[in-house]
């Protein structure tokens, strides 16, 4: 059976004699209610390394909402078993108490400049310092090689870059791309909570995504952009929060698309109570 560490010392433990017998540690930091976005990380993660350590942690600094906090779906037996049949090596399910001793206070206030509070920083203030401190936490521990991180969470993955980047670590970063639903719709742990009115909505995300990208060229990107908020709000269920054309190397505004190597086109909206994100990269030329 695979084995699950709930201590961190004795996890360290591990880590030290994988190290002595000079294997690669890759890790997958989760929240859990695991789903094939998950387990395509874990399967990266065991290509590229020797042993994948995968956490489970609803880590509650990263929560503005205590609702959101609370019912966040938490589903440890069954995600033991998905892991049963994935190549992860170990689990790591810490309590609160072994990650922070003070929640409210054991927060790690690095700068994080222009990308705090933009889009994500701008409607879940302070998630990103919750982000940081969790996965500071986190890499002490496991102290891996390589971290696997979904594009699913582009803004998340740039924020980790500078963390890793302002403490000077030697884990490597690597983005992984967005798995869907058939039906376009990004996988997340929150679609659970959606009802199968707001579960049909849903795939108008991807498609305005989609969407957007074929007006590229033809549509200035404000035109774009109204067109896909007039997509997105025509349901009553929705009430959205961004929806953005950017520069996919610093989630910059974007004047004229030639100018940029790359673009991200993000969106983010809440369907019923589930607040929903997407994103996808495209080369402009
Ligand atoms: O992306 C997530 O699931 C979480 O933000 C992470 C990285 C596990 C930190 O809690």
């Amino acid at each position: 059976m695979l084995p699950i560490y709930k201590n961190k010392i004795l996890l360290t433990d591990y880590i030290s004699s994988v190290r002595q017998a000079e294997k690669t540690v890759g890790f997958v930091p989760t929240m859990g209610a695991l789903h094939d976005g998950h387990i395509s990380l874990i399967e990266k993660s065991s290509e590229e390394s020797d042993i994948t350590v995968c956490s489970i942690f609803v880590n509650p600094t990263q929560f503005n909402e205590t609702s959101d906090f609370e019912k966040y779906p938490r589903m440890i037996e069954k995600d033991i078993q998905i892991l049963g049949n994935t190549n992860c090596s170990v689990i790591f399910a810490p309590d609160s108490k072994e990650i922070y001793t003070d929640e409210s206070i054991d927060l790690i206030d690095i700068k994080l400049g222009y990308l705090e509070h933009e889009l994500e920083g701008k409607f879940r203030p302070g998630h990103f310092k919750g982000v940081v401190s969790v996965v500071k936490r986190l890499f002490d521990i496991v102290q891996p090689d390589k971290a696997f991180f979904g594009q699913k969470d582009y803004q998340q993955f740039m924020i980790i870059k500078k963390m890793v980047e302002h403490f000077n670590l030697k884990t490597e970063l690597i983005c992984c791309p967005v798995i869907r639903e058939k039906d376009g719709l990004a996988m997340s742990s929150r679609n659970l909570r959606l009802t199968p009115k707001e579960r049909d909505f849903a795939p108008t995300i991807y498609q305005s995504l989609i969407g957007a990208k074929e007006l590229l060229g033809k549509s200035t990107i404000k035109e774009i952009k109204s067109w896909a908020e007039s997509l997105l709000s025509k349901n009553d269920l929705v009430e959205l929060e961004y929806f953005e054309i950017r520069n996919a190397e610093d989630l910059k505004p974007v004047k004229d698309v030639n100018e940029v190597n790359e673009l991200a086109i993000l969106a983010a909206l809440k369907v019923g109570k589930v607040r929903l994100i997407d994103n996808i990269l495209v080369k402009p030329h």
